[in-house]
């Protein structure tokens, strides 16, 4: 279904173009422009940049650019309206279009607001004297009020109905709440609160919302020690990266984000001075938890307990990392400390000691393997095998050389052995979206003659305003073969005074990815010496083009039976054909003489 221009229009002004990039690139501003390393090709030194006034991006090394929609239609692999769809669901805008999503938008915002309530209830109730005990556990961990309120860190009373109460203040119902994991029911019907009587670890999307908790237990029982928020639509384990919407930033500026297991790893790093931590919630780490860190970093280091469980936890989770071409170290802490007790003892300088020190993971790999008793020259080929196994999982087949020539070097054994092994082991690629960017027959349209020449008056009109009444006198919009030139131009006729605003629009909304490429070339370095001289092989060459089309039209007509013409065939043909004559003769003569404009 078609998306309407008036919501276009409301996603293009809530998704800011430096905003959405910095979710890709690292971002540098420098003057009026910002500036990062392209994702769009391979590169050392930055040449993509984004004009945050026009929301225009533009790759001086490989010459892709365009608008906020467009980048994320090169990115992402979708469609237009996809990209519409995507940026709006990130700014929280609801797209009447989708008839059949508006209930599932609903509920989702129920979810939403669910968790906001819950999150709220637990940080008021973590104020309150039945929350003594809570307190007391906390600051036993340091955890202290103000680093509750900056970590969302509440308490979910010992009561069975204490959430449902609130809420009911909020006329939020109760079967929200059990949808949002908040609730649990027996099977007698009844519901109560699921985290009732342990402090709350409020989990957000990338987005900044609360979708989910986790709940650790201050009493030593035989419970678990954590509960967590079940899947539900707003809450998808494998792609929420606990702490991620706060520490982004800082991953981007520190240029690597460091992995930990645990909530409390991540506040106790972040309490130190070390915010550009993650953790899984949870749960092992999946590929989405990569794809999702590599948006914003090509780094990772993984910081993980020392113990056997600890690492092995940390290998697999590595290897995963590692497939989606994330460059990753380990960094072992000393024996039977984790990252929350590492920081809080040591503090933040004995920590990036430690990073420093971490090791690529294939050298780790290779490092156990000499450490641990591998005697046997069957459990060392065993164990060779494993790590090509694991290189043979990263997809980027450069990477992948390197790291096979690194590993021959290091184990002594000739690097064609272990290709051989590899080719054994080989995983077929991993399937990418291949959608259609742009229709490639716009692309080719602009190749012709004629598609060259309407790009040619709508680059003019854009950037010359002042060529476009000259335009207008020769050319009906009609004229324009492209629809968004075409539309373009009529909008220009309908109403000459909102050009500047049509201008905006069309180099920051255009669907054709080809024109947006054009536009953002055309705005970011594109110098016209001579836009009159221009302007007026534009025209001749669009009028010419549209001539010799009727010209051969008619040819064709005049082929059949005389009773089948057209009445005035023959008078229309002489007609354009002296038409294109006087066309074909028109010179070009300049408005203004230059000797003219010196004096
Ligand atoms: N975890 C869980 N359920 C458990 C134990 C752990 O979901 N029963 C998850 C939690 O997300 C936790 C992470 O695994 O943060 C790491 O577990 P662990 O190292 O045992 O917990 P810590 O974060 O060290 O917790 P604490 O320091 O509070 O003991
Ligand atoms: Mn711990």
């Amino acid at each position: 279904m078609k998306i309407s221009d008036e919501n276009i229009e409301k996603v293009k002004t809530a998704s800011d173009i430096v905003e959405v990039i910095s979710g890709y690139v690292n971002l540098r501003q420098k003057g009026q422009n910002y500036f990062g390393l392209c994702p769009f090709h391979h590169e050392k030194t930055p040449s993509f940049s984004v004009n945050p006034a026009m929301q225009i991006f533009r790759c001086f090394g490989c010459g892709a650019g365009g608008n906020v929609f467009t980048f994320v239609m090169k990115t992402e692999g979708v469609t237009f309206p996809e990209s519409v769809k995507l940026l709006a669901q990130q700014a929280g805008i609801l797209l009447p279009e989708e008839d059949v999503n508006v209930e599932e938008f609903r509920e989702k915002e129920a979810l939403f607001y669910a968790n906001k309530l819950a999150a709220d209830y637990f940080q008021k109730s973590l104020k309150t004297p039945q929350a003594n005990q809570a307190r007391e556990y906390l600051a036993s961990r340091s955890l202290t009020e103000q680093v509750c309120e900056a970590f969302d860190i509440g308490y979910a009373p010992d009561q069975w109905d204490g959430l449902i109460q609130y809420s009911q203040k909020y006329s939020l119902k109760q079967e929200i709440l059990l949808k949002a994991g908040l609730l649990v029911q027996k099977d007698s019907g009844h519901m109560y609160d699921r985290f009732r009587g342990r402090v709350t670890f409020a989990i957000r999307n990338i987005s900044g919302q609360v979708v989910a908790f986790g709940a650790r237990k201050i009493v030593n029982d035989d419970s678990p020690k954590y509960i967590n928020s079940p899947e539900t639509d707003i809450y998808h384990k494998r792609s929420v990266l606990y702490g991620l919407h706060k520490s982004r930033d800082a991953v981007r500026r520190e240029k690597y984000a460091l992995v930990v297991e645990g909530y409390t790893d991540v506040i106790s790093l972040a309490k130190v001075g070390v915010n550009n931590t993650v953790a899984t919630s949870g749960t092992a780490l999946t590929d989405d938890h990569a794809r999702l860190l590599r948006r914003y970093t090509p780094n990772v280091v993984v910081l993980y307990d020392n113990d056997s469980a600890g690492a092995a936890a940390a290998l697999r989770g590595s290897d995963i990392l590692l497939a989606n071409g994330l460059d990753v170290k380990i960094c072992m802490l000393p024996p039977g400390m984790d990252p929350d007790e590492f920081a809080r003892e040591f503090g933040r300088d004995k920590v990036l000691l430690y990073i420093s020190k971490a090791v690529p993971l294939i050298d780790f790999k290779v490092r156990r393997l000499n450490d641990e008793n591998i005697v046997t020259a069957r459990q060392r080929a065993e164990a060779v095998r494993e790590l090509v196994v694991s290189v043979g999982r990263v997809t980027d087949s450069i990477q992948q050389s390197f790291l096979i020539r690194d590993l021959a070097e290091k184990l002594q054994i000739e690097e064609k052995l272990l290709w051989g092994e590899l080719a054994k082991h080989k995983q077929s690629p991993p399937v990418r979206s291949t959608v259609k960017q742009g229709s490639e027959k716009d692309n080719k349209y602009f190749h012709t003659k004629r598609g060259a020449a309407e790009l040619g008056l709508f680059q003019i009109a854009l950037i010359h305003m002042e060529n476009i009444p000259e335009i207008l006198n020769v050319f009906h919009p009609d004229d324009f073969k492209h629809p968004e030139i075409r539309s373009f131009f009529a909008g220009l006729v309908q109403s000459p005074e909102n050009r500047k605003a049509l201008q905006q629009q069309y180099i920051q909304r255009t669907e054709d990815i080809n024109l947006a490429e054009t536009l953002a070339e055309l705005f970011f370095d594109h110098e016209m010496d001579n836009n009159e001289k221009y302007t007026h092989d534009c025209i001749l060459t669009l009028k010419l083009a549209q001539l010799d089309e009727k010209i051969n039209e008619i040819r064709k007509q005049m082929l059949l039976p005389p009773e089948e013409q057209p009445q005035k065939n023959m008078e229309d043909y002489l007609r354009l054909l002296s038409e294109r004559r006087t066309w074909e003769k028109k010179e070009f003569v300049p408005k203004s003489k230059p000797e003219e404009k010196e004096l």
